[in-house]
């Protein structure tokens, strides 16, 4: 197949003869992990127009809102069921001081973002805001303490200011209106500790997660989950190091992994790419998989039965910012190219199932490899946005051992890269629901799928596919790629063979 690509008409998807993949679904096999909810866990930092303009208009704005949150963007997330939201940061994280984002708004400091852009914060969406958010969206709170800016004693105070019954903080809590404690479950102790997060040592770093996590105490019946800030990407050494001096006194350790080109010069356009860059970002994107394993193999070493788990508490693509946005604002556009990046990604976390108990896609809104964009009243839900949604139902099923040769191929910048990828887990209502992603953009796949017992029926399939991969869903235009029903498979006895058409993601449920 010729490589074809123009800026107008994007990568040409092309129907070449069907390559055929079998599969053994072991639906009987026991003792399998859940997958965990939080595995479609969410991220939303004071970054470019992640919280303002994205969810929080405010009260008063003539956007549609609820109490100050967009109305559009809360219906979209309730469909798309967020497990877990993390906040205030990222980088942000380490430079927030919690008191300056409660009592009167009038009140509130105004700060510089000097992470982001140098914009002008001025504390209009702190605590009560973001608590109140997670409540409506039905969603668990995953806080980012100051680790590297702040003091022991100050994220202390935040904890009992959110859970505690009595006392001067919740007296504060009360005088600023919420009498009740939040719920608060999730405590990342720092983020990027060796960077953004103060330039640490994973030594020095180990002490000090001792020191504050000692401090964040377990008010009136709340039990926290302490997460250390872990290693990123290939720094494995990293996360020996807090293995071995911080063990058990942490609950998870969490990992950053990015899919990214480099760190310095350009990152790519995200919208206007060659079928070269399209292979290399999800080659990019699979290599998660060893860097993933690489970090369980050092966790097993410190913790055979598994106590501590593994966070990925922030993962995406990572592309140049639309052409005319602040570069400090990390907005980009988002493709079928990313839907596949995300629907990759998923099937490999599920693999991991034991061990990753957590992922948060950066971000939610805005920024990075967003499942919303917004501008003015408008919101456009994008490729990212549908592979959630479809991917939802593995929340919390349990998962189903697939057996399945994938053909390999190399991308252009030498990574290997699957030509088809599946996974499959039961819900709690017995439903078998199997996801399949074809990549390649030249030919369709014929995946028959061989059941240990059972026999497929009452089968209803959905499929994500557009034109090119380049497709993108824009502001006051019909969407180019969106979900639609999906019926090109056929069951016979305990068989079902499906056709994936090419760049196409299908959902199956059984
Ligand atoms: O998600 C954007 C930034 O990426 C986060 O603030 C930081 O933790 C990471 O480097």
């Amino acid at each position: 197949m010729k490589k074809i690509f123009t800026a107008v008409t994007g990568i040409a998807i092309a129907i070449a003869a069907n390559a055929q993949v079998n599969v053994k679904v072991h639906e009987t096999a026991e003792d399998q992990p859940v997958i965990a909810k939080e595995i479609y866990g969410q991220f939303a930092e004071h970054l470019g127009r992640c919280i303002y303009d994205g969810i929080w208009v405010g009260p008063d704005s003539e956007i549609p809102n609820i109490d100050g949150y967009r109305k559009d963007l809360v219906e979209a997330l309730q469909t798309l069921k967020v497990p877990v939201l993390r906040w205030p940061g990222g980088c942000f994280a380490d430079e927030y001081h919690w008191r300056d984002g409660i009592g009167p708004k009038e009140n509130r400091p105004k700060m510089i973002n000097s992470n982001w852009g140098g914009t002008v914060e001025d504390n209009s969406f702190g605590t009560h805001e973001f608590f109140n958010l997670c409540e409506l969206l039905g969603t668990e709170p995953y806080l980012s303490g100051n680790v590297g800016s702040g003091t022991v004693e100050e994220l202390a105070k935040w904890i009992e200011y959110i859970t505690a019954k009595g006392g001067t903080m919740a007296e504060m809590r009360a005088a600023n209106g919420r009498k009740e404690p939040w719920h608060l479950k999730y405590l990342g102790v720092g983020n990027e500790s060796w960077g953004c997060g103060g330039n640490m040592t994973p030594e020095f770093y180990s002490d000090l997660y001792k020191r504050y996590a000692t401090y964040c105490r377990d008010f009136d019946g709340n039990i926290l989950y302490k997460v250390a800030s872990g290693a990123t990407d290939y720094d494995y050494n990293w996360t020996k190091v807090l293995m071995d001096r911080i063990g058990t006194l942490m609950h998870g350790v969490s990992l950053h992994y990015y899919t990214v080109k480099g760190w310095t010069g350009s990152k790519g356009s995200a919208t206007e790419f060659d079928i070269d860059s399209y292979y290399d970002v999800l080659a990019k994107c699979v290599e998660v998989d060893e860097v993933i394993t690489k970090h369980e193999t050092i966790m097993d070493v410190y913790d055979p039965e598994g106590e501590i788990d593994l966070l990925l508490d922030e993962w995406g693509t990572w592309f140049d910012v639309e052409p005319g946005t602040n570069p400090g604002h990390l907005y980009q556009q988002n493709t079928m190219r990313d839907a596949m990046v995300a629907a990759l990604s998923l099937n490999i976390f599920h693999n991991h199932a034991e061990r990753l108990k957590m992922a948060n896609i950066a971000q939610i809104v805005n920024v990075l490899q967003a499942m919303i964009l917004t501008q003015g009243n408008e919101i456009v839900l994008t490729p990212t946005y549908h592979v959630f949604r479809m991917y939802n139902v593995h929340q919390d099923a349990t998962y189903i051992p697939l057996e399945y040769k994938a053909a390999e191929f190399t991308s252009p910048s030498g990574r290997p890269m699957p030509e088809i990828s599946l996974t499959a887990s039961r819900d709690s209502e017995g439903n078998i629901n199997v996801s399949i992603v074809n990549p390649m953009v030249d030919k369709a796949q014929t995946v028959t799928l061989d059941f240990d017992e059972l026999k497929p029926e009452n089968i209803t399939g959905e499929i994500l596919k557009s034109k090119t991969v380049n497709d993108y869903n824009d502001f006051g235009k019909a969407p180019a790629v969106a979900p639609a029903p999906f019926t090109g498979f056929k069951a016979k006895k305990d068989q079902l063979t499906v056709t994936i058409p090419a760049a196409s993601i299908v959902s199956l449920t059984l």
